[in-house]
């Protein structure tokens, strides 16, 4: 195809992705990654979700063996070797009876699952997902059936989900766990395509790796055991299935909906499976019909690593939550405390921002739904509760006049003012009914100027 052949179609998506929001007889386009996968939620699945979808905000919580010294592993010189990520073990190929003795020195004496828990709460997330277990295969949390876990193996000997899972109930938070589904390195039976996430070191002959045994063996055991020894689970949150066959998928689906009717799923538990649709690290061009959510580091990693300082500012954040809430998804944002049991200083300053925004702002936040409007407008974002539309500006006009097309209601009984403002001051408003443009006109300054909310209410 030629280059002004792909840039025409490129043009036309965009002019129908343009279109679409209001259209209802044109199918909606799906989001990228495998929120495309899952099929469309029925009832049942609608009512797990309702919770979530008004929830909009949540810490997504990586902590493993590999968070001991930041992603890196002391080689036989005694000097640091750089893992990578997360992926560390296999990234350096480690073998697995090295990688666990990681274990024997993973002591996170400064752990306090409240204050983890009250620094997403202040930030102003409703929801909170850790790893009970990353590719490397070992359990966060006491797991019945397999000793390779935090509670048996450190000289901690704690359960940081028990810990976790009791402070989100106590500081009213939903509470969940990560699970990698199709990759464990700890484990003899988990072949990948190609072996191209297999433990290949330790257990090099993929053609001898059977799933099925380690789904028995492994998974059902673990899966059942964090959803009968924690108190309700409120999002399972797969990663990776890899080699799972559909009728494995199902009966995870069922094995957990037997013992937590309510609990939701995201789509990597496979095979066009789950609640929801997951997006890593970008946010879709537009909203989609299927729920969805965006998971994103705040610096460059997952897992703590040793030097990452690339911390996104609380204005990216704040701009990406609002981006997100105005398509209609949930933000997942993740941090990556240290093998001390901390959560680096810098996300928790970064945190502490954003709960500010959120405390004044929130509103526009929490329960709204995608904007309704034909066109992203320069200025800034556009979220819905109802008949109020939440105008989010995140650069202030400097002729202090914000245009707002496309509002499609009665001109009289129109009003805007701003969110922040207790005594609400109406501003003036001009509404041309012919062609549905709003002009409003701002006081000079912005009062926030990451994203200062005006509402528009009839
Ligand atoms: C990426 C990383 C993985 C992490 C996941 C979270 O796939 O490789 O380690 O857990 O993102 O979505």
């Amino acid at each position: 195809m030629s280059k002004l052949n792909s840039a025409l179609i490129l043009l036309a998506a965009a002019a129908l992705l343009a279109l679409k929001l209001r259209a209802s007889d044109i199918p909606l386009p799906e989001p990228p990654n495998d929120a495309s996968l899952i099929a469309a939620p029925d009832a049942a699945s609608a009512d797990r979700l309702a919770w979530w979808n008004a929830a909009r905000f949540g810490m997504f919580i990586h902590w493993g063996l590999y968070s001991q010294w930041g992603c890196h592993y002391p080689g036989t010189n005694g000097e640091l070797l750089n893992g990578g990520s997360e992926h560390m073990m296999q990234h350096l190929k480690i073998p697995l009876r090295q990688y666990a003795k990681i274990a024997d020195v993973f002591d996170p004496t400064n752990f306090n699952a409240g204050e983890w828990v009250a620094i997403a709460k202040n930030a102003g997330m409703k929801y909170l997902v850790i790893t009970a277990k990353h590719h490397d295969g070992f359990a966060m949390f006491n797991s019945p059936g397999d000793d390779y876990n935090i509670v048996k193996r450190t000289p901690w000997h704690r359960d940081p989900v028990r810990e976790l899972a009791e402070a989100c109930r106590k500081q009213d938070l939903k509470f969940g766990v990560y699970y990698s589904l199709g990759r464990d390195w700890a484990d003899p039976d988990v072949p990948t395509r190609n072996g191209y996430r297999s433990n290949t070191w330790d257990y090099p002959d993929e053609s001898k790796k059977i799933f099925a045994s380690y789904f028995e063996r492994k998974v059902k055991p673990q899966i059942t055991g964090l959803l009968t020894q924690y108190g309700p689970i409120a999002v399972l949150w797969f990663d990776t299935p890899e080699e799972i066959s559909k009728a494995e998928s199902l009966e995870l689906v069922e094995l957990i909906h037997k013992l937590q009717p309510d609990c939701i799923i995201n789509s990597r538990v496979g095979n066009g499976l789950g609640d929801y649709g997951v997006q890593e690290q970008q946010i879709p061009g537009a909203a989609g019909v299927k729920s969805w959510e965006t998971c994103m580091t705040l610096n460059g990693h997952w897992g703590y690593f040793l030097g990452d300082e690339k911390w996104k500012p609380a204005s990216s954040v704040i701009h990406n939550l609002v981006d997100i809430a105005s398509k209609g998804g949930n933000y997942l944002l993740n941090v990556g405390p240290t093998g001390q049991g901390e959560i680096p200083q810098r996300a928790v300053d970064d945190l502490r921002q954003i709960g500010t925004w959120m405390k004044a702002n929130g509103q526009s936040i929490y329960g709204t739904t995608a904007s309704l409007l034909k066109v992203q407008p320069q200025w800034g974002r556009v979220t819905e509760n109802g008949e109020t539309i939440y105008l989010h500006v995140f650069n202030w006009p400097v002729d202090g006049k914000l245009i707002v097309p496309d509002i499609e209601t009665n001109q009289a009984t129109l009003t805007a003012h701003l969110l922040e403002e207790r005594d609400g001051k109406e501003l003036k408003l001009d509404h041309n009914a012919e062609n549905g443009i709003v002009v409003i006109d701002l006081p000079a300054k912005p009062l926030d100027p990451i994203d200062t909310v005006v509402v528009l209410t009839h």
